[in-house]
């Protein structure tokens, strides 16, 4: 989405669009160049050799950036298309933003102390993995105590800002439209009192995706799951000024053993969850997904690419397990949803991309 200044420019609509892009870009700049301040701290305070990610050639660069623009421009449409308001497109939380910033560089040397020396199971005293599966008990993206704790869910989304340069709330919101259009077919009830759609955001983390559903559809009854008790009192806090008659309710459970009745929901969505689990696990979620959505209703997933879609990031997917501690990624990458989807009942999946996003809608049949 490149800035070009037109008579257009100066028309209201046209001041909001050139401060969206300016808001982005601006994001952008403050991720490239935090990252870039990083590796210099990093390389002064430990000049050890270092497992340096594969070089991006200028093609590559370029090929993302034109995905940026893309997918900032498809942002823009759908909140020109009333699929949520404009002034979502520049919600921040500049609160959290200048209280935890300095954590950041405060948790560094531990991130790479623990990612040189390859320890990914490492907790502060006093954390409790006891109860949870295997495969959750990681210092996933070598995060400091893993999803175990207040300190960790404080900083999760600044780290993610930071990763994907500000694009991250963009490329969630990719899942609005898609399923603003299915709950608007679903039946409202007509012969008993109607009752709000329920729509369940699956490993719900600190509540950004029920947010951006939120302002998309403030009419809609939120539910979340996730597996961090920590993660959910982060929802909570974020989810807390939402504008809805009715609070979210978020519940500590596996998405492989959802705690609700059989065809509950309307719809179902999962953003950044597949990618984090094994093949097996991954089958789990998507068949209680399936199980818990109603007839007609859809669940929407976003995760990473995979390769499949863009064999020419093929170097950045190479990078992203050897720079982040990712375990099940490179299995996630070569996965076939579509397939798991099919296999769990879901019918019509449909599939597209966004810069390093994928996205599947997928329908469950009608009664
Ligand atoms: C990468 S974060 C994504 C969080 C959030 N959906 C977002 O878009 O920011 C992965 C989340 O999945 C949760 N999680 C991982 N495995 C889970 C499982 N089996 N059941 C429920 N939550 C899980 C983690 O606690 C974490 O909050």
């Amino acid at each position: 989405m490149t800035q070009t200044l037109t008579p257009d420019s100066l028309t209201p609509n046209g001041l909001t669009k050139l401060a969206y892009q300016t808001f982005q870009q601006s994001k952008q700049v403050f991720g490239f160049a935090h990252k870039m301040l990083s590796t210099q701290f990093l390389n002064a305070l430990s000049p050890t050799k270092r497992n340096e990610p594969n070089p991006l050639n200028p093609e590559m660069l370029q090929a993302i950036q034109s995905r940026i623009d893309d997918l900032l421009t498809a942002d823009w449409q759908d909140a020109e298309d009333g699929v949520y308001p404009k002034s979502a497109l520049f919600e921040n939380r500049w609160d959290d933003f200048f209280r935890y910033y300095p954590e950041l560089w405060v948790d560094l040397p531990k991130i790479w102390d623990r990612a040189t020396n390859k320890r990914h199971q490492d907790f502060s005293a006093g954390i409790n993995t006891d109860g949870y599966p295997a495969y959750y008990v990681q210092n996933f993206h070598h995060q400091t105590d893993g999803y175990f704790s207040d300190a960790s869910a404080n900083m999760y989304d600044l780290q993610v800002e930071v990763l994907f340069n500000g694009t991250a709330a963009p490329m969630r919101r990719r899942i609005l439209a898609p399923l603003k259009q299915h709950l608007s077919q679903m039946p409202l009830f007509p012969d008993i009192s109607p009752q709000p759609l329920k729509v369940l955001d699956i490993a719900c983390g600190t509540g950004n995706s029920l947010t951006l559903i939120n302002q998309a559809m403030p009419e809609v009854s939120l539910y979340g799951v996730d597996l961090s008790p920590a993660y959910l009192r982060k929802a909570n806090e974020n989810l807390s000024n939402i504008k809805s008659n009715i609070p979210a309710q978020l519940i500590q459970a596996n998405g492989e053993a959802l705690p609700f009745v059989d065809e509950f929901f309307e719809a179902t969505t999962s953003t950044f969850l597949f990618h984090e689990l094994p093949a097996e696990a991954r089958q789990n979620v998507i068949n209680e997904a399936a199980r818990v959505t109603k007839p007609g209703g859809v669940f929407v997933i976003c995760d990473s690419v995979q390769k499949v879609d863009t064999p020419e990031f093929a170097p950045l997917m190479e990078n992203f397990p050897a720079m982040f501690h990712e375990p099940y990624y490179r299995n996630y990458i070569d996965d076939d949803l579509v397939a798991r989807l099919k296999a769990a009942g879901f019918t019509e999946v449909e599939t597209y991309n966004y810069f390093m996003s994928k996205y599947w809608v997928a329908k469950k049949p009608a009664a």
